[in-house]
C-alpha cells in the first residue's frame, strides 16, 4: 500500500507537520510505503497562474498513490492557504480515493473546520474518509513533539485503522 502524506501548511512552526511526520512513523512501523510532502517545499501559484514543476510533481504523486493523509491549519474555521491550493490544482487524479485528516489548530472549538476539507474531498472526487480525525491545539505540544497523551493515543489509533482499513480497500 503506497499512502501519500501531504503536509500542506506554509508556517515555519507548522505543528500540523509535526502530527503528519508522528503519523508517518506509525504507518512506516506498520509496514506501509509512504511519500512525504512538506508544502514548505513545493513551489504553490494561485489557481489561473499555472502550474510549477513541483505541483505538477505532487500531482502525480497523488495519482500514483493508493490513499492520502492530508495535514491541515484550521484557517478562520476553514481550510489553510496552502491546503486550498493543492486542493484546487493539484487532485485531478484522487478519485475514490481513501483519505485522513490530521488538523492543528488554535483553538478546541473550531474541530469542525475539517469538514470542509470532508465536503471537498467527498463532493469534488467521491473520496472515502476515514471516520477519525487527529485533532491537536499548541496545548498537546511540547518542544516540537506532540506531548498530550491522548493526541498521542488517537495518532495510534488512527495510523492502525488507516492502515486496517486502506489495505482491505485496494486488495
Ligand atoms: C489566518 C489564520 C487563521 C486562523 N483561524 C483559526 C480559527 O478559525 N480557529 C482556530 O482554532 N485557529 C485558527 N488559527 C490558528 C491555527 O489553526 C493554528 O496556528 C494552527 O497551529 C495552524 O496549523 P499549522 O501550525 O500546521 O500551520 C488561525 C491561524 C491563522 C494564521
Amino acid at each position: 500500500m503506497k499512502s501519500l502524506i501531504i503536509s500542506s501548511s506554509l508556517s515555519e512552526t507548522s505543528r500540523s507537520f509535526i502530527l503528519c511526520k508522528e503519523i508517518q512513523e506509525l504507518l512506516e512501523k506498520n509496514g506501509v510505503d509512504t511519500t512525504f510532502v512538506d508544502a514548505r517545499e513545493l513551489e504553490l501559484l494561485p489557481c489561473h497562474k499555472g502550474m510549477s514543476q513541483s505541483m505538477q510533481e505532487l500531482s502525480k504523486q497523488a495519482g500514483d498513490a493508493d490513499n492520502i493523509i492530508f495535514g491541515m491549519g484550521v484557517h478562520c474555521y476553514s481550510v489553510n492557504d496552502g491546503l486550498k491550493i493543492i486542493l484546487d490544482n493539484c487532485c485531478k487524479k484522487v478519485e475514490g480515493k481513501f483519505f485522513g485528516i490530521a488538523c492543528a489548530a488554535g483553538g478546541e472549538k473550531s474541530y469542525l473546520s475539517t469538514m470542509h476539507l470532508t465536503q471537498i474531498c467527498m463532493n469534488e472526487w467521491r473520496m472515502i474518509q476515514l471516520p477519525r480525525i487527529v485533532y491537536a491545539t499548541g496545548k498537546d505540544f511540547t518542544d516540537d513533539k506532540v506531548s498530550s497523551p491522548d493526541v498521542k493515543e488517537r495518532i495510534k489509533l488512527f495510523t492502525t485503522e488507516f492502515a486496517e482499513i486502506g489495505k482491505k480497500l485496494i486488495s
